[in-house]
């Protein structure tokens, strides 16, 4: 209740984007979830995705990322990218056109849910904008295919076969520079003690070799932090043999999304994993929350999908608005639901548990009730 003397505070803006299949249901369990909490949201909703392109003919509006730029923070559900859209993906077309190059994947493993592990918490930090996903692709067979072979036949005296199909893997001083402050800065504010880059700059030594020098040199402005760098493939073993080794990870973007979802296996799925793409000259100009799973069209419609991984992300978005004591509590309550395992989605049951499992939105008001 408001006393005399308080006064109200301003709404926030939120971009809130529901997204396709299983996408309207978490988002709807996010929402509620942070409204409870108390922050006072002004959503904006806006469209993305299969659904979008059905009713509007576009799939990635115009006006949603207007609505984005604006209110400077969205919430975001899984979206599918209808094939006579044209477009490759619209996950990376949104991240490429906002320029959000850091993606955060806190990967923690929370009491009571079945894992292969007993503690995990590994925070991957993966570059979003380049490396393997420029899209840049050359189809077998083109002129196109045999010019480049007569250029990099001419300038480094390379044989490559004619029937390639060649893609582009790019990776700048910039971008790498620009995601190693961002991972620094992430474990400085959030106290985290290490950073390990990953990497197989022993092979590739002009793109992910620079990926290393930069980290390596970003790393010297961060004393107080650990730094170490793994070959990716010794770090897939390593992460699986002991995760509790490592802190937080810097990747490239293909290195980062493969090992995202390896730490999201080790933690019970992708569908308890959150996640923020932040954009911006500091990498807190822009930032977009969403889980790590997809769509679910299997799942979507009948109250049965895991609201954990969009929750999750709403807290993640509540700390980054600066709303950290609600983003605690709202984490702490989705850890005390899943600790306790009464209402829980049938996907977080181990196979020895015969409990009775409930929906989404009964799972969401559970974590209501513990606000
Ligand atoms: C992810 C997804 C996307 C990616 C796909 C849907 C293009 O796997 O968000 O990790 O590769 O980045
Ligand atoms: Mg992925």
């Amino acid at each position: 209740m408001l006393s005399a003397v308080t006064l109200p505070t301003m709404a926030i803006r939120v971009t809130i984007v529901p997204g396709d299949g299983i996408g309207p249901e978490v988002i709807g369990a996010a929402r509620r979830a942070i409204e409870a909490t108390g922050v006072r949201i002004e959503w904006d909703r806006r469209e993305v995705g299969a659904g979008a392109f059905a009713r509007t003919g576009e799939p990635l509006p115009s006006a949603t990322l207007d609505s984005i730029r604006a209110n400077r923070v969205a919430l975001k559900g899984p979206v599918e990218t209808p094939p006579a859209s044209g477009v490759r993906s619209l996950n990376l077309a949104l991240r490429r056109t906002l320029d959000l190059y850091a993606n955060v994947r806190p990967c923690r493993l929370y009491g009571g849910v079945p894992s292969l592990y007993d503690a995990v918490d590994v925070l991957v930090v993966r570059e979003n904008t380049e490396g393997m996903y420029t899209g840049i692709e050359l189809e077998m067979g083109t002129r196109a295919v045999e010019e480049l072979i007569g250029f990099i036949a001419a300038t480094t005296g390379a044989v490559v076969p004619s029937d390639s199909g060649i893609s582009v893997k790019e990776i700048t001083e910039h971008g790498s520079e620009r995601i190693a402050r961002f991972a620094f800065g992430y474990a400085r504010a959030n106290g985290r003690a290490k950073v390990t880059a990953s990497h197989k700059a022993n092979i590739m030594k002009f793109s992910d070799g620079l990926f290393l020098e930069v980290v390596r040199r970003v790393a010297q402005e961060y004393p107080e932090i650990d730094f170490e760098d793994r070959i990716i493939d010794a770090l897939c073993m390593q992460l699986v043999q002991a995760p509790e080794r490592f802190d937080v990870l810097v990747l490239p973007n293909m290195y980062g999304d493969l090992v995202a979802e390896l730490c999201a296996g080790m933690i019970g799925g992708a569908a308890v994993a959150p996640g923020g793409h932040f954009g911006g000259s500091d990498g807190r100009d822009l930032a977009v929350f969403e889980a790590t799973h997809g769509t679910v069209p299997r799942l979507a419609g009948v109250n049965r999908a895991n609201p954990v991984g969009a929750t999750l992300s709403g807290a993640m978005m509540l700390r980054h608005l600066g709303e950290t004591v609600a983003a605690d509590t709202l984490e702490t309550a989705v850890a005390e639901v899943l600790r306790d395992g009464n209402d829980v989605t049938p996907d977080l049951r181990a196979p020895d548990d015969d409990r009775p499992t409930v929906g989404t939105a009964e799972m969401t008001d559970a974590v209501i009730a513990r606000l």
